[in-house]
Parts: structure tokens; sequence; C-alpha cells
């Protein structure tokens, strides 16, 4: 039933309609209260950002949800559209779908169990990847080891408790100033080495890649930079031919390495900015390759930072693939990598707009601007009338991490002959099918906790079924009860990393002691122990588009009480795990009185 108010303009589209029920999951990227939505007129912009988890739009877009209706049974419903939009959950209950573009392009999935909506939905948009069974093992990272000396101690903690960890992470503090494909050759003199001798010990490695490059390089001194621009594969100014030059950290002048914190930090918690009301629509309703070898290049003292701006590879544009699994397969002669962990790719710009900042018009001020973060689209990325291969930013903005991942997905198997590991923060509609996803750069909060089972439980309706959180949180210190807690809850998380950020205290399981590792140990044992079952079900993730991870409602459809229980979930269909997420508890009693 259509409650009418159908509008369908240049740059506004509206399309309301009753739901049978109030049970409704989904939409993303956001950090939501609960799994089950509440219905009270809330709000959801989608339009991806570079932002901390918090109730806003996010790193991803996933304009999907699955209702649960009154007699059990369950369907699915995605609007296919890259726009910025909105959508209004009401009591009675119903949807309000608001886009600034594109078409009405509806699909719908008919379950009838929630198992089968998931299943006909990634038959529709692509089947999850099938990680590397190593993939599954714990993972270690940080931002900020800062040297090779500080890594390889982490390391060995690890190994002198008998801490399961079989990959290791690069952060871009492994880099020289922040360059792709370029290791530091003073901080981490010897990397290369030390990675080979990781892997002679059975472990893997996993790099981090930035998508923005410095274009201010002396000329021939950076190939990715020299490549890029002799075949014209960087995202373009409106005039569809010059590129556009964004801000990124790589390019942030010399702020020396500590400054590196300070300009990062920008992807703090923010307060719920409500959309201007200037914005309004009622105020206007009108209108597999392979390729040659790198030079290599001089090393800077010290950790300054490269002067000049950045440049952004256009992936919608098949050229830039090339260029990339290229780029990719040279630097894997020189770090032996097993994977690929794709950042900052909404794509995040520290600037609003590119140089010398958005020209005013109808792409780069719409008339209406769905209810984001800031109310500005080119807030933290490019100007919407920025041109890609696909077309008009405005249009492919939030395809940016699919491309991506995409172009990786084809850099890894090409680089390494195997099954392929990328790990996106920015996802779209089908992204699962080329990598994974982590919730990105979360808090050490006990709250943070809870969340994160609620974006792990959304991101397998999503078709994304490897993926998990910081644990231990990301920004800020955690302490000794938190992160034991997040370890034990980490363990069953599809992607299971203890991560952390640049200028926190230390959070490794090896850090807080004995007592501390030999919980934490014993916890990745049962991971461990259970890593067949892990495998079998991603593999029918694979093969059938079952959900890896889900909630108790997938088993329990026509027990109502099942469908608000989010602090406690499923591996397939026979295990339930229930983590402690309050501080100072020793039991999980409480969570009776939370069921809804
Ligand atoms: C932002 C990412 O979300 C975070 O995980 C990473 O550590 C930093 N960028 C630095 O690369």
């Amino acid at each position: 039933m259509s409650f009418g108010g159908l509008i369908f303009s240049n740059q506004f589209i509206r399309i309301k309609t009753a739901i049978p029920s109030s049970s409704v999951y989904g939409f993303g990227e956001h950090e939501h209260p609960s799994f089950k939505h509440s219905m009270n007129y809330i709000k959801y912009g989608m339009f991806s950002r570079d932002q901390a988890p918090a109730f806003s739009n996010l790193y991803g877009v996933h304009p999907f949800y699955m209702c649960i209706e009154n007699d059990f049974n369950a369907h699915g419903v995605l609007l296919l559209n890259s726009n910025a939009q909105d959508v209004t959950l009401n009591p009675h209950p119903s949807i309000m779908f608001q886009t600034i573009g594109g078409i009405l392009d509806f699909y719908m999935f008919l379950g009838p169990t929630p198992e089968n909506v998931v299943q006909q939905y990634t038959e529709a948009i692509g089947r999850p990847f099938m990680p590397p069974y190593w993939s599954l093992g714990f993972h270690l990272s940080r931002w900020g080891y800062n040297n090779i000396e500080v890594l390889q101690k982490t390391v060995e903690r690890l190994k002198e408790y008998d801490i399961p960890h079989d990959v290791q992470h690069g952060d871009s503090d492994y880099m020289d100033r922040q360059l792709d494909f370029t290791y530091d050759k003073t901080n981490f003199a010897g990397l290369p080495e030390y990675i080979k001798a990781l892997k002679n010990d059975g472990m893997h490695y996993v790099i981090i890649l930035h998508p923005f490059l410095t274009k201010d390089e002396p000329e021939g001194t950076y190939k990715p930079y020299d490549l890029g621009q002799e075949m014209g594969i960087w995202i373009n100014n409106s005039d569809g031919a010059t590129p556009a030059i964004g801000r990124a950290p790589a390019s942030c002048g010399r702020a020396g390495v500590a400054g590196g914190a300070g300009l990062w930090a920008a992807s703090r918690r923010p307060a719920r900015i409500p959309r201007p009301a200037a914005h309004s629509i009622d105020s206007d309703s009108s209108e597999p390759v392979t390729v040659p070898s790198t030079k290599g290049r001089s090393r800077h003292a010290g950790r300054a930072w490269p002067p000049g701006g950045s440049v952004f590879p256009d992936y919608t544009n098949p050229l830039t693939t090339e260029w990339w699994i290229q780029m990719c397969m040279e630097f894997k002669n020189i770090i032996d990598y097993d994977g690929i962990w794709i950042d900052m790719n909404e794509p995040s710009n520290f600037a609003t707009g590119q140089q010398p900042g958005c020209a005013k018009n109808n792409l780069n001020n719409p008339p209406y601007v769905p209810d984001i973060t800031d109310g500005n689209l080119a807030e933290k990325t490019l100007c919407p009338d920025s041109k890609t291969f696909l077309g008009d930013h405005y249009d492919t903005h939030s395809l940016f991490g699919w491309s991506e991942a995409k172009s990786t997905f084809y850099a890894s198997q090409n680089a390494t002959g195997k099954r392929a590991f990328v790990l996106s923060r920015s996802t779209f509609v089908g992204s699962g099918k080329y990598g994974g996803h982590w919730l990105g750069d979360n808090f050490s909060r006990w709250r943070d906790m809870h969340m994160s089972i609620i974006g792990m439980l959304e991101f397998n309706l999503f078709g994304i079924p490897y993926v998990g959180a910081d644990i231990c949180g990301f920004n800020e210190d955690t302490n000794y009860e938190l992160c034991l807690r997040w370890m034990q809850l980490g363990a069953f998380y599809p992607f299971s990393r203890n991560h952390n950020s640049i200028g926190s205290k230390e959070q490794d399981p090896g850090v807080f002691g004995e007592k501390f590792a030999t919980i934490s140990r014993s916890a990745l044992l049962i991971r461990y122990t259970l890593l067949p079952y892990l495998y079998t079900l991603f593999y029918h993730s694979h093969i059938n588009g079952s959900t890896v991870v889900r909630g108790l409602m997938h088993e329990f459809t026509s027990d109502p009480q099942t469908h608000g229980i989010d602090r406690a979930f499923l591996w397939g269909s026979s295990l339930m795990i229930t983590p402690v997420l309050e501080e100072a508890s020793t039991n999980v009693l409480y969570q009776r009185n939370m069921i809804t």
C-alpha cells in the first residue's frame, strides 16, 4: 500500500510505503542503537563518509532492509541507488525513501525465512567472497608501532604467551611519509626480511593502502603517481580534464610524525547535527593484468610529510584497475604481503572539496541535502561535480569503496597468485563479493562492544559476512577489564582483529601480563577449535549466500522475543555466543531484562 506523496523530479525523488510490521532491520552504514529498529520517526542518511561510528552516515551505503511480518514470514527490499539519500522509519508502520538522483530501482526478496531473504539478496548482488583459511585466525594490528623494534617486541610477547597470532597488519606508519607502495627504510629498516621470517613461521601479513596519492614528489621518483598521471586515471575536476587535487594526510605539509595523530584525529564521534533548514525540499522542489618494475625511491630523513596535494584514482575506470594491479604486483616484490587493507576510501579528503573549492551549481548545492552529517555533500570529500569514468561524483561518490575493492580483489589475486584477501572501510551493495569490512574507528568504551554486535549482524544481512570491529577499541586508551572482555567477544567476530590508534596505549593481548594472556589464549583457542565450522559457514555463504553470524530471530523467527536480541548472536544455526558486555559483571543474567 502506498501512502501517496510520490515525488519524481530531477534532483529529488520521494516514495513512502506502508510495511506489514515494525520488525525492521538493516539500512547502513550507521551505528544503530539496536538491531531491530525503532520506528519512531527515525531518519537515517546514507552517503559514504569518513566518520567514526555514530548515529549518522558512516563509511558505507546499504539501502537494504529486512522485515519480519506479523505472520513471521520475512521479506527484504533493496533500493539500488547510489545517490545521497535518507530513509525515515515511521510508526504507522511505514518507510519513506528520499534520494537526490538516479531512479526508483527496487528489488523485493520474498523469503519466507530471514536466511532465504539474505540468500536471495546475495544471489542478486553477488555472493560473498570465500576468505582464505588463514584469514580466520587472529589478526593483530596497530597504527603507530612507529618502528620495527616495537613491532618485533609485540609479536614476540604474543609468541611467548603462546597466543594464537596468524596475521599481522602493517598500518600506514610502515610507509615512507604515508606514501603508498613505499616503506620507511629508517624506522622500519629490514621490514621485508622480517616479514619473510614471519611468513616462514607460518604467519601472514596484510598491508594498508590509502587511495590518495601525493602529486608533488620530484618527477621520476614516485612511480605510482608518475604512471597514473601518464595513464590519466585520476578523478577529474568538473572540466573532466584536470585532476581533482585534494588534501590528504600525505599532503598536509610538514607536520612531523606526531602530527599524524593530530591531523587524523578528525574522525571523532560527532554530535548529531541536524539537517539545515535551508535545504528543505519544500522550499525548492523544481528541479587480470600483469606488468613491469619499480625504481627505488630515495629515503627521506626522519618522518616529515611530503608537501603538496593529492590526487584520487578513479577506480570506476578499467584503466585504473590495470595501474593498481601493476603497482600492487611490483610492491609484492618488495614486501611479501598476503592481503590488502583499503582504508579512507569514502573517499576521504581532509578538506571540503578539492582546490580551489566547489563552484556554486546544482550538483554542489542541490535543492535538498539528505540527512547527513554537516549537511554538505563535499564535506571531507571531493566536490559533487567532479568527474569519474562512470559519471558525476554526485552520482558515484558512494561507489568509490566498492570500485576500489573490486580492483583490489584482482590486484590481490594477481600479486599473491592465491585467493584474494581485501578488507575495505567503505562498502556498497555487492561489496561482499570482493572483500570484508571492519566497523571503523570505534572507541575503547563498553557501549562500543554492544554496538559491534549490531554492526556485525547488519553486515551479515548486507552480504558482507567477513566483518569485525577493532577489538579493545580503536580511539582512546583501553583498560584491562574492557580489553579482556573484548578479546572474549572478538574471538567470535568472523574477522577477529585487535587494532589500535596512534597515540593510544598498547593493547595487544600480550601487553597486560600473564593472566590476561592466558584468558585471551583460551578464548582464541575455542575459536581455533571451531575453525572448521566457521570455514564451512563461509563456504555456505559463498555458495548459497547464507549468513555466517546471525541474530537469534533468523532461527527462532516465530518467537517474537528473539526479534530484539542483539547482545547474543549465533554462528550459523548451531552455536550461540552471549558475551559479557557490562563492566564489573561476571555473568550475563542481566540480559534477561534486556530482551524486548
Ligand atoms: C583510518 C582507519 O580507519 C584506521 O583503522 C587506520 O588505523 C588509520 N586510518 C590510519 O591508517
